[in-house]
């Protein structure tokens, strides 16, 4: 098994890999939802709804958030079956290292990254629209070219704001500031109170009149807006990388994945309710939906606040998910799939450094450069296909007698894992051509560093 591409790890191993790091148990299920919608809620609510409802769904927009949950709530039980049963690092990487082998460990490692490192772009790119509305509040206005992704048409060059909060995150990553559970839970307390705030106010200015037609672009349109919102979803999955540090992670793992999910999935459903209910959907392609539909009915204090709660709450966002990308990567490097450069830890703070700025330093060129809907696509198709491997990996996990199965199992084994990768196949048929053509070009430069440099250097060969 030694040479070929399918070596695979064993749990054992896993489990004993860092056995003289013992981090503390200290997460319970509450703890993890918090950490769950902290990393979820983000530009996928405050931005997304916008263009989706004016371009794809309209106000069946709502329809498009439940069906991305159920697609979402599928892959998430098979999230949790994986993180009960290997309660490790690496997620979905780890969890196909154990039962596909090597080769697709590292293409499900490296769609993760698509996932992961776009996503920093595309909330970086959200959390300067909504900069931009802040400041605009306080009459000061960052000039046109620095202030969206490349466009001449449109007199835009560069995404500035943008480039400076990715840095600035990076800054605080390498020096050490991690997702502490306390200011963790402030800003998630803050973003739940803006979008609440959003609704509760919102409500009174609903003019049913404005949910007809429900369905403008019919059920294609409702689709393929499920396939775009799916992205405001994403997160959970960075919930099993808490995995070592949780207390009875059998039980606890599957409420925090499952509990944070219901909390976004109602607050999505009713923003979006609300927010197609106070503007004709036609209305409302702009940068920042949320706070322009305040602007609308003329609460341009609430529309304030809500910005300024968008802008710090998207930051931890961006923070979870550059955290996860240069963490995913220490792994491969760790494991001798990418240079040992990318696992080098900086004496001084303990944390990846030279990986961490190489890291965000890509990440820059997409979210200077690359307008949002576009990367929100890339983002979806990478994890949608890090969600099929999951899925099914489900029923090999099951079959592979090594790993312990006294924790969380999916129910009505096996049709819930199936259902759950048709569905995720499903769901990336909707996405663009383009998107697809991008995807095939990643996948075969990853493909590529694997066959000349991973598969020679990786530490199963030893
Ligand atoms: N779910 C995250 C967001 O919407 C990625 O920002």
């Amino acid at each position: 098994m030694k040479n070929t591409i399918f070596r695979k790890k064993s749990v054992d191993q896993l489990l004993h890999q860092h056995g003289k790091v013992r981090l503390n148990k200290t997460l319970g299920a509450f703890d993890l939802m918090l950490l769950g919608v902290g990393a979820i809620v983000g530009t996928g609510i405050f931005i997304l709804p916008g263009t989706v409802a004016a371009e794809h769904a309209g106000p069946g927009i709502i329809f498009s958030f439940i069906i991305a949950a159920i697609v979402c709530a599928f892959a998430a039980m098979c999230y949790s079956e994986f993180a009960s049963s290997i309660p490790v690092t690496g997620s979905a990487y780890t969890y196909t290292y154990v039962v596909f082998g090597e080769v697709i460990a590292w293409i499900v490692g490296w769609s993760l990254l698509l996932e992961y490192g776009l996503a920093v772009a595309a909330v970086a790119t959200g959390w300067s629209a909504y900069l931009n509305s802040l400041l605009a509040g306080f009459n000061i206005h960052i000039p046109k070219a620095f202030s969206g992704a490349f466009d001449p048409a449109n007199g835009t060059f560069v995404n500035l704001p943008a480039i400076v909060i990715i840095f600035i995150t990076a800054f605080l990553l390498t020096i050490g500031v991690k997702e502490s559970a306390r200011l963790n839970t402030i800003m998630v307390g803050l973003k739940v109170s803006v979008v609440l705030l959003f609704i509760v106010v919102g409500v009174f200015y609903v003019e049913p009149a404005n949910w007809k037609p429900l369905m403008p672009f019919g059920m294609k349109g409702v689709l393929s807006g499920a396939a775009l919102v799916f992205f405001a979803y994403l997160g959970f999955d960075a919930v099993s990388s808490a995995a070592e540090e949780v207390k009875k992670p059998q039980r606890n793992m599957p409420i925090g994945i499952i509990g944070s999910l219901l909390i976004c999935t109602v607050l999505y459903v009713a923003v979006s309710l609300v927010l197609t209910g106070m503007a004709p959907y036609t209305k409302l392609n702009v940068d920042n939906p949320v706070s322009f539909a305040m602007q609308l009915v003329h609460q341009d204090w609430i529309s304030g606040i809500i910005s300024l709660g968008a802008v710090i709450g998207m930051m931890t966002v961006i923070l979870v998910m550059l955290y996860g990308g240069t963490r995913l990567i220490y792994a491969f490097s760790r494991d001798g799939l990418l240079p040992k450069i990318m696992s080098e830890v900086n004496p001084k703070h303990q944390t990846p450094a030279k990986n961490t700025w190489i890291t965000a330093t890509l990440i820059v060129f997409c979210a200077g450069f690359v307008p949002l809907d576009k990367l929100t696509e890339l983002v979806n198709m990478g994890t949608l296909l890090a969600f099929t491997f999951v899925s099914i990996g489900v029923i090999l996990l099951r079959k592979n007698k090594e790993t312990p199965n006294d924790g969380f199992k999916v129910p009505f084994y096996p049709f819930v894992p199936i259902i759950s990768f048709v569905l995720c196949i499903f769901l990336m048929s909707q996405l663009s051509t383009h998107t697809f053509i991008f995807c095939g070009i990643w996948m075969v430069v990853g493909l590529v560093i694997y066959f000349i440099y991973g598969r020679r250097h990786s530490l199963l060969n030893k």
